[in-house]
């Protein structure tokens, strides 16, 4: 298995630096990277909507002077004929040097890596993880506060269903000093594993609350998210909780005049329009430092170093080096004909022909390999 990037944390806090300092000169020296990529294809697996992630991934291997080719639309591929993302992943090995995969099951990405022969990239595989989302979110961090210590996030909105949520918390609970204010409707919590595995196990000061107006005034950031519709079992549900928070200029003057705002895109009616002309708000810039980061992460994982541009072999070493990301459970996954995953938005509830994998959780229970539920 090659090295793959399922969730933030299959790199080191060390490696995401290193990826910061690449966005860093691409955007210093972007010439410099022109060509890195040349002769290189990428493959962008789309099997769910998106607008900027499977085009800042495509600008960013088009401005490494690579090449790419896309799936868009599940519907003309021969998903709709039933072919598995495993089988998919086999394939697209042969045409392609990395893949980019988006799809709207949770640990879809972690069955692609497991079955490619080249680097998979997780664009967001259902309510999971969207590592690539964080990676552009820590870049619009540190070039605003200059690294990542200290600083109090507000998350709001979804945060249930929110992949983007999850993985930005995973990744800033490795930095020093880091505390989360959880804003959401009681029916919309962050998943108790993230609780369990990120927050309490970093021993991450962290508050649940209901009230927006009520955390504003603590945060350093604050992370809006919408309520993510596709992924409710319930209409009604979703209608009863769509406008919960609506971010405004009004509210705004309850944020420090150093709270920068952030949102993963795209918006609906969470956050006015009118607070996209206040100077704390980050969003579009968040689009931007996406492709950055995206064209730091295709070269690290296609082997390039940064600073001279030359294939490091150090650097396509296949071990999974860093422990605690969603590969660490892999190398521990067990089988136990009695045991099934249960989790109806994980992939193995889509596909019969996965074989249900567990890791053992710190309080002793099964969790599934990939969806970790
Ligand atoms: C997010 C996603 O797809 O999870 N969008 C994105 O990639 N920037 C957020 C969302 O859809 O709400």
């Amino acid at each position: 298995m090659k090295r793959s990037v399922i969730d933030t944390v299959d790199l080191s806090v060390e490696e995401v630096r290193q990826l910061l300092d690449t966005a860093m000169d691409i955007i210093a020296d972007p010439a410099k990277y022109a060509h890195a990529c040349a002769g290189k294809k990428l493959a962008t697996l789309f099997f769910e909507p998106s607008t900027r992630t499977r085009m800042s991934f495509e600008a960013a291997m088009y401005e490494l002077g690579g090449n790419v080719i896309s799936m868009t639309d599940a519907g003309t591929s021969s998903a709709a004929k039933g072919e598995t993302v495993a089988d998919t992943a086999k394939v697209v090995s042969n045409y392609v040097d990395i893949i980019a995969q988006r799809h709207p099951k949770a640990g879809a990405a972690l069955v692609a890596a497991a079955n490619a022969s080249i680097p998979v990239i997780n664009a967001g595989d259902g309510g999971h993880c969207h590592p690539t989302q964080t990676f552009a979110d820590l870049l619009t961090i540190y070039r605003e506060h200059g690294n990542m210590n200290g600083l109090t996030i507000g998350f709001c909105g979804d945060l249930l269903y929110g992949r983007t949520v999850h993985s930005l918390m995973a990744a800033m609970a490795r930095y020093e000093g880091t505390r989360f204010v959880l804003i959401s409707p009681e029916e919309l919590r962050v998943p108790r594993h993230l609780i369990e595995d990120v927050v309490e196990s970093a021993g991450i000061p962290c508050e649940e609350v209901t009230s927006l107006e009520e955390a504003l005034p603590k945060l350093d950031v604050l992370y809006m998210t919408r309520i993510q519709k596709e992924r409710f079992d319930d209409p009604a549900q979703y209608e009863r909780l769509k406008n919960v928070y609506v971010l405004d200029a009004e509210k705004m003057k309850l944020a420090k005049p150093d709270c920068i705002v952030m949102h993963p895109l795209p918006r609906v009616d969470e956050i006015a329009v009118e607070v996209d002309d206040d100077p704390r708000a980050r969003y579009f810039e968040q689009t931007l430092n996406g492709k950055y980061m995206r064209m730091a992460l295709i070269l690290k994982l296609l082997g390039y170093g940064n600073s001279s541009l030359s294939r490091d072999p150090a650097q396509t070493d296949p071990s999974l080096t860093c422990a605690g990301g969603p590969f660490s459970f892999w190398a521990e996954a067990q089988e136990d004909a009695a045991w099934r995953c249960a989790n109806p938005k994980c992939i193995c509830a889509a596909e019969r022909s996965i074989r249900h994998k567990y890791y053992t959780a710190k309080d002793g229970s099964r969790r599934c390999v990939y969806c970790e539920q």
